[in-house]
């Protein structure tokens, strides 16, 4: 089958470097990622598929004595251009980690901290967020 749909980069990275210290954990990374497709990075431990993960969104950056130099466009925007609200950026990038990290609070106020971060102050729609959260993750119990 002929697939006519046109290619678009979504997030585009042109010789990135990424310090930790002194410590280079990536070196020269220039690589494109598609619109409507799903992207791997495959490699083994420590080789900085992570690093290059928190990358996008300038999770890094929360990191004392890091460093990060080339350029990371996504939708042709540059991410580390310091108009650029990291906040709003991660609202828009987000990820899911191998480690849960859950806040010291009510499993129901780590579900609906999103939404309500988000400014949803609505008890009964939180409710229906919530639970159906917890059901699609097999987590409701009754
Ligand atoms: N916070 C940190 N401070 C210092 N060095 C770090 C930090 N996080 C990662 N590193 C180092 O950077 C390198 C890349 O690590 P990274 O976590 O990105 O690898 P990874 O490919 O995700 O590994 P894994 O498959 O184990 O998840 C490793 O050498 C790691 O020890
Ligand atoms: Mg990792």
């Amino acid at each position: 089958m002929i697939d006519h749909k046109e290619k678009e980069v979504k997030i585009t990275a042109q010789n990135v470097d990424f310090f930790y210290g002194q410590k280079q954990a990536l070196k020269d990374i220039s690589l494109d990622i598609n619109k409507n497709e799903v992207f791997a990075l495959i490699g083994p431990s420590g080789c900085g598929k992570t690093t290059f993960l928190r990358i996008l969104n300038r999770m890094n950056d929360l990191i004392p004595k890091t460093k990060v130099s080339g350029t990371v466009r996504i939708e042709g925007q540059d991410i580390y251009d310091p108009q650029v609200d990291e906040v709003q950026l991660r609202k828009s990038v987000g990820t899911v980690f191998q480690k849960p990290n859950p806040f010291p609070i009510s499993i129901f106020e780590n579900v609906a901290y999103g939404p309500k971060a988000n400014g949803n102050k609505n008890k009964k729609k939180l409710m229906e967020i919530v639970e159906r959260s917890l059901r699609q993750a097999a987590l409701w119990m009754k």
